[in-house]
């Protein structure tokens, strides 16, 4: 992409009503507009990352052995009266009328809708176990929206919902989500600590936020320091190995994490040693709950058992926010000048910046830059508008992008262009193939 051609409307000034880095830096650098209170239109850098996120959920669901499909927005209220919850939700469910006068909502989550489908089509435990799930708007009328997309009336939400014959079988599917969502953050370059959360009413262990640790997150945690230096890396998990899948759940859940909401001081002063006691505001970036038969039994959703008998299934449902996600991203990795991009969910790989828009020599060289970067799938956003070079690099920082290659008449007379790293802010001086090999080094695998 050629900026002069780009849709980039960058702000100068400092929007007032954002509170937080990561909404100001939204709004500053372009990404999305607010429409209304908690409703945002994606511009298209914004999109880029929004897409990149989803690619990344789809590809680590699929992984895990997990199926994608998609529900609509609305849904009608008379599944969510047989479950129970169309009184229970209260405000927070923007309601609806057809012009038939029959009651709509636009859904703010999707059991009653999933467990209609699963009911209406599913009949013997032999087509179990079963994980479907999608990516979808959602809407919450929230009281206070706030912080951009970080809590949105409107947001984007990956929905995965488990069938299993049993309880075993359901503690796997809990535990294959857990893996893949640790892998799925890692993959952004985000660190999410599972933590313990409530289960309400339904009771139980089965539940867990993903907290990224950000001193604006709007959770209390507590954790043992040493959860922070767990990573799943580089190891390859079959999904459906039951022993590999909660030994590394075991791994992951053993030192203490809990939000306010489960926390409990006595056994957290029990269990870890003073020095490594931290508390800390957390992002909730997605959760997942094994509920057992509460929308089965509600809704009957049964399957035929091999004596002939009818029994509901047993039910998880397993949350990403991905819209959030992009705010999460931005709260913990940014500085003073910008964002600064995990190479993971980049909108663009790399920036040029042409230091000399006009000179014969110095275009030359960055067109051709920029078509090898493109064929190498380098996938470049070139600065060629007739801008001075501070006004360039400006940009290049406040939207992020992990790599900048700056070219200029004297670094072509030695046949050298600049390689910059957004983060440490440290330059290499590269011949221009030498530069793209060093990218092409950085994105593989990614
Ligand atoms: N209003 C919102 N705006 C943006 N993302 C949201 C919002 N509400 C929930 N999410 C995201 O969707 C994920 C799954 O939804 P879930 O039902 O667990 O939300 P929640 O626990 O009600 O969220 P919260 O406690 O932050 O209100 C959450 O982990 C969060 O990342
Ligand atoms: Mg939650």
């Amino acid at each position: 992409m050629r900026l002069s051609r780009y849709f980039l409307p960058v702000l100068k000034e400092t929007p007032a009503e954002a509170q937080i880095a990561s909404h100001r830096l939204m709004l500053r650098a372009g990404m999305i507009r607010q429409a209304s209170a908690g409703i945002y239109s994606w511009l298209p850098l914004g999109f880029k990352v929004l897409r990149r996120l989803e690619d990344i959920v789809h590809e680590e669901q699929i992984r895990a052995g997990h199926i994608p499909m998609l529900m609509p927005t609305l849904q009608s209220a008379d599944l969510w009266r047989e479950s129970g919850r169309y009184d229970d939700y209260g405000q927070e469910m923007l309601r609806i009328t057809d012009r038939h006068n029959r009651d709509m909502l636009y859904g703010p989550t999707n059991e009653e809708l999933i467990t209609d489908i699963f009911r209406s089509t599913v009949n013997s435990y032999k087509e179990l176990p079963k994980t479907l799930y999608h990516i979808q708007w959602k809407f919450r009328d929230e009281i206070r929206p706030r912080f951009g997309v970080m809590r949105g009336r409107e947001f984007y939400m990956k929905d995965g919902y488990s069938f299993d014959i049993d309880e075993a079988s359901a503690i796997h599917a809990y535990n294959r989500h857990m893996v893949s969502y640790l892998r799925t953050y890692e993959r952004m370059g985000l660190q999410a600590i599972p933590m313990k959360a409530d289960t309400g009413p339904i009771g139980g262990d089965y539940s867990h936020e993903f907290l990224v640790l950000a001193d604006t997150g709007e959770s209390e945690v507590f954790y043992d320091r040493s959860v922070t230096d767990l990573s799943l890396g580089d190891r390859s998990v079959d999904f459906d190995n039951v022993a590999e899948c909660q030994a590394i759940v075991d791994e992951f859940t053993a030192p203490y994490a809990r939000t306010d909401e489960t926390h409990d001081e006595a056994l957290f002063e029990a269990e870890v040693p003073a020095d490594r006691r931290k508390s800390a505001r957390g992002i909730e970036v997605g959760q997942i709950f094994y509920f057992g038969t509460k929308y089965s039994e509600a809704l009957g959703a049964e399957v035929v058992m091999p004596d002939g008998s009818r029994k509901p299934v047993e039910m998880g449902s397993h949350g990403i926010g991905v819209s959030r996600l992009v705010g999460a991203l931005i709260e913990a990795n940014h500085d003073e000048n910008g964002i600064i991009w995990p190479e993971g969910v980049t909108p663009f790989r790399v920036g040029i910046v042409n230091l000399r828009q006009g000179d014969t020599d110095t275009d030359a060289a960055c067109d051709k830059l920029y078509a090898d970067l493109t064929a190498a799938g380098l996938d470049p956003l070139y600065d060629d508008r007739e801008e001075r070079a501070g006004a360039k690099f400006a940009t290049m920082d406040l939207i992020g992008l992990p790599w900048r290659i700056t070219v200029g008449p004297r670094g072509l007379k030695e046949g050298k262009v600049e390689l910059t790293s957004r983060r440490t802010g440290e330059s290499e001086l590269l011949t221009p193939a030498d530069a793209l090999a060093r990218c092409a080094d950085i994105y593989a695998g990614l």
